[in-house]
Parts: C-alpha cells; sequence; structure tokens
C-alpha cells in the first residue's frame, strides 16, 4: 500500500519523476565504477566478486575462525568455485586471494619490486608505525638487520642454546603428574621468558615481567579484531596495553641509556646493544622491541603446543623421538656431560622431520598482507596496480598434489624432502624472499630443546577435546588442556 502511494505520488509529479531517475542513474554509474571499473582496464582480472558488506566486503568470514588443517569454509568454497586465484573485497580493499603456491612464491620473491608488504591500519595502529610489520624500504632494511644480528646462527651456538635448555627444564619441571594444565599456556610463558631475556634481560621474578605479560593478553586480543576505537571495544583495550607496555620497555630503554652515558658494562640484550650500536630514534627503538617481542613469542609457543598436540595423536612418531633423545642423553652420559650443545642439537635429526611437519600442519601464520605498486601480470591474470594481495602461504601445505595426504601427521615425510637440498627450503611456514623470518631457526632450536627433556620425562594425553584454530592467530580454544605422566 506504502509502496503503491509512493508510486503514484512520484508518477503525478514529472519533477519527482525525473529527480526518481536521475538517482537511479547515478546509483547505477557509482556501482559499475566501484566494481567494474577495473574490469574496463584490466580485461583479465581473476573470477570472483567485489561484493559483500560496505567497505569491509567479504572481511569477516574470510577472518571467521576455523581449523587450523584447513583454508576455512570461505576460501574453501571461493576455490571450488573460482580456481585458487580469485578477487575479493577485502580490509576496505580489492584484494587478489592466491591459494596457488607458485604465485605465492612469485609474490614473495617480487617483495618491493612488485608488491608491498602492507598490513591493516588497525594492526599496524596497534603494532606501531616503526613495527618491522609495518616498515618497507630503507629504515625496513636497517631494522631487519639489526635483527638478524641479533638471532644469528654464531649467538644461537653461544649464548641461546643453553638459556634455551635451561629454561626447558625450569618450565617442564614445574608440571605435576595427573594435574591438568593449559600446555599452550605453558608454552607462552616459555616463550616469553625467553624472549624478554634476550631483548631486555628481564626475568619472571621481576614484577615488570608479569605486569608486561598481562597487558600483552589484551594487546593479543586486539590485533585480530575490528579496528573501532570505541570504549569496551578489543581494539581501543589493545591501544591502550600497548601503551603501557610500551612505557615498561621505554624504563628499560633510560635505564641502557644511563648504563652507556656512565660508561658502565650493563647487559647483553638487545635493547643494550641497539643503544649502544644505532642512531634510532626512542619511538623507533621501542616499537623494534615490541614486534620482536610479538614476532618471536607469540609464535614459537603456537609451534611448541602444535607438536603436543600432534605427538598425543601419533604414539609412533613420540616412540621414535624418544628413542632419538635418549639416544642423546646417553652419549652424553657416557661423556660425562650434562648440558646440550650445538652437536647434539645437529644430531635430532627426527626432531627436524617432527617439527616441520608440526609446522606444516599447524599452519601458524596462515596468510599475509600485501599489496600490488605496479600493474603485475601473472599466468594471464591482471593484478591492478594498488590492490591488496593475500598470498595464503598455508594452501602449499595442505595441497594434495604437493604433499600426499595432506590431512596426515606424517613426520617420515620429511625424510625424504629434507635429504633432497633443493626442497630444504620447502615449508611456506616462515614466509620467504626479502622478509624470510629471521627467527625461523630460533623457534626450531626452542621446539627441540623443550622436546628434548618433554619426550623423556613425560608421557602426556588430552585432558579434554581440543584442536588448533586459525582466529586467525593460532589458538586452542580450550588452551589444550594435558595430564602428564613420568616415564
Ligand atoms: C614457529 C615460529 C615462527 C613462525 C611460524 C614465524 C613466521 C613468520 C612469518 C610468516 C613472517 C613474515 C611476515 C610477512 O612476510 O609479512 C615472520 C616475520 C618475522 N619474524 Fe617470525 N616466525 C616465527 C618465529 C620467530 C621468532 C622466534 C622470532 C624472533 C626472535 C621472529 C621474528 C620475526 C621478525 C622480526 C619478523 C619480521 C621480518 C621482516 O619484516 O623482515 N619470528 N615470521
Amino acid at each position: 500500500m506504502a509502496t503503491e502511494l509512493l508510486l503514484i505520488t512520484f508518477l503525478s509529479s514529472p519533477i519527482l519523476l525525473i529527480t526518481l531517475i536521475i538517482t537511479l542513474l547515478i546509483i547505477i554509474i557509482f556501482r559499475r565504477r566501484i566494481t567494474s571499473d577495473p574490469e574496463n582496464k584490466y580485461r583479465n582480472l581473476p573470477p570472483g566478486h567485489l561484493g559483500g558488506w560496505p567497505f569491509i566486503g567479504d572481511t569477516i568470514p574470510f577472518m571467521r575462525p576455523h581449523s587450523a588443517a584447513s583454508l576455512g569454509e570461505f576460501v574453501d568454497q571461493k576455490i571450488a568455485r573460482h580456481g585458487k586465484i580469485f578477487k575479493v573485497k577485502l580490509f576496505g580493499k580489492p584484494t587478489i586471494v592466491s591459494a596457488d603456491p607458485s604465485l605465492n612464491r612469485f609474490i614473495l620473491q617480487s617483495e618491493e619490486r612488485l608488491f608491498l608488504c602492507s598490513y591493516p591500519k588497525g594492526v599496524e595502529n596497534i603494532m606501531g608505525k616503526w613495527s618491522m610489520l609495518a616498515l618497507t624500504g630503507e629504515i625496513h632494511r636497517e631494522m631487519r638487520s639489526i635483527a638478524l644480528s641479533f638471532i644469528s646462527n654464531l649467538k644461537l651456538k653461544a649464548d641461546f642454546l643453553s638459556d634455551i635448555e635451561e629454561q626447558a627444564v625450569e618450565i617442564i619441571s614445574a608440571w605435576r603428574e595427573n594435574i591438568t594444565f593449559s600446555a599452550h599456556e605453558e608454552a607462552k610463558k616459555f616463550a616469553f621468558n625467553l624472549m624478554v631475556k634476550y631483548l631486555m634481560s628481564m626475568n619472571m621474578s621481576m614484577p615488570e615481567t608479569a605486569q608486561l605479560r598481562k597487558e600483552y593478553t589484551s594487546f593479543m586480543n586486539g590485533m585480530a579484531s575490528i579496528p573501532i576505537n570505541l570504549p569496551g571495544t578489543a581494539y581501543r583495550k589493545a591501544l591502550q596495553s600497548r601503551l603501557i607496555i610500551l612505557k615498561i620497555i621505554g624504563n628499560k630503554l633510560d635505564e641502557k641509556v644511563q648504563n652507556t652515558e656512565e660508561g658502565l658494562q650493563g647487559d647483553d640484550d638487545l635493547l643494550a646493544s641497539v643503544v649502544k650500536n644505532t642512531d634510532l630514534k626512542r619511538e623507533q627503538i621501542l616499537d623494534l622491541i615490541l614486534s620482536i617481542l610479538f614476532a618471536g613469542h607469540e609464535t614459537s609457543s603456537a609451534a611448541i603446543s602444535l607438536a603436543i598436540y600432534f605427538l598425543q595423536s601419533c604414539p609412533k612418531a613420540l616412540q621414535q623421538l624418544r628413542e632419538e633423545h635418549s639416544k642423546i642423553s646417553k652419549r652424553k652420559m657416557e661423556m660425562g656431560e650434562t648440558r646440550l650443545n650445538w652437536d647434539d642439537y645437529k644430531k635430532m635429526e627426527f626432531t627436524k622431520c617432527v617439527i616441520n611437519e608440526t609446522l606444516r600442519l599447524g599452519n601458524i601464520v596462515k596468510f599475509l598482507h600485501r599489496k600490488a605498486i605496479r600493474d603485475v601480470q601473472f599466468n594471464g591474470y591482471d593484478i591492478p596496480c594498488s590492490w591488496g594481495v593475500i598470498p595464503i602461504i598455508s594452501a602449499e601445505h595442505l595441497d594434495p598434489s604437493i604433499y600426499e595426504d595432506p590431512q596426515q601427521f606424517n613426520p617420515w615425510r620429511w625424510q625424504i624432502i629434507l635429504s633432497n637440498v633443493s626442497k630444504n627450503n620447502m615449508i611456506m611456514s616462515f614466509s620467504g624472499g626479502p622478509r624470510l623470518c629471521p627467527g625461523a631457526e630460533l623457534a626450531k632450536l626452542e621446539m627441540a630443546m623443550l622436546l628434548h627433556h618433554l619426550v623423556q620425562k613425560y608421557e602426556w594425553e588430552l585432558a579434554e577435546k581440543d584442536f588448533p584454530v586459525s582466529f586467525p592467530f593460532l589458538e586452542f580454544p580450550n588452551g589444550l588442556p594435558i595430564k602428564v605422566h613420568c616415564v
């Protein structure tokens, strides 16, 4: 009835009718401009739709939590309909999503020539404009070389290995038999304590370490939230936590500056070395430390939890791992040594297979954020300049044409892969190209040290059902509750 009345009003007034027609024409032209304009210029855009919600497009279904050993329903459906390369509107931008391994490697290798790292504004605001995730170009290279020299192989051998082992023993020794606890929380504690020690010489007994960890939790919750800065939102809380975290790091920075000015030896950590050896500004140093703390602890703790999760479901792998580590320990006892060294680590052949398989099936980082900085053509498709580009790096790990029976936790597959030198860098978990994760070897070392002590001391079982979920950060919804028993 109301519609009929409206129609009669419009038809009886020519001016209103003309206004209606013009408005409709403007809407049609505007919609065509938004959705189809690129299609006029770029003939071969990948298939897909730039629809969804205003501004955010299909971000919500794309980010919906799902099993980490899958690509999620949204991506699976898109691949079934359009193939491995498709267009969609995400994070406010027209975006090309790629689940195609060869395009993904091409994107990562062409960093700064054709594509550029480009995280959504919300993530950048929380991490800081000087964080390594947000930086590109010369300043990124400068920050990266600081991170690289800090985690160089030499340091891993000399300093880190014994620290990591000590921390692993300390964490594991505190576990009690038959009492349920969150293995993911313990893994976070392990990786966090190591990171704050390397970065700022902080330890567990300091009250500011506990405060840093507490603030860090709400900081992380905001990373995957919708960036709405209103009271009560996870995003607002994360921004507030960022300020508290920066204050704690800032206090440590003041100590290092004072030590340097007074000519004192001081601590041997990254913060002290940046103060002594670089001319970075205060806000740059704070964001650098914050970003390495984030990159270096969330990921390796997830990797350790994943190993605990996968091994409890594969007794054969656990048994073989235990035999490898018992053999190493027995040899050390015969030599009268107690602590592990680099040579022992090099002997952990099957452990490396377990680590790779854990990273493959666990998919700690599902996708990366890039944008095209030139018009690019790939296999006949146009990727327009300034469009978002999302390489789903986990797609390669779950591709049955690359990994037979990809849903199966099968560490033995790596005995063949790792014997082929050219395939040694096959795993995509650490990205690739000029932004390849500088902490990859450190993360593997942390996993190996913890596994060495864990498998020799305990059997374990899930106390409650749980599984790894891409949130998009890797999470265990129940915290991976386990019970341990001495072997
Ligand atoms: C299993 C554990 C880890 C995984 C799966 C992982 C994964 C990644 C990935 C995928 C990237 C690339 C991001 C991009 O290209 O946009 C990255 C970058 C980075 N990671 Fe890791 N990471 C791990 C452990 C670590 C550790 C232990 C550290 C440090 C101590 C670390 C420090 C960094 C840093 C500083 C970057 C930035 C590199 C750059 O922008 O050039 N990561 N990581």
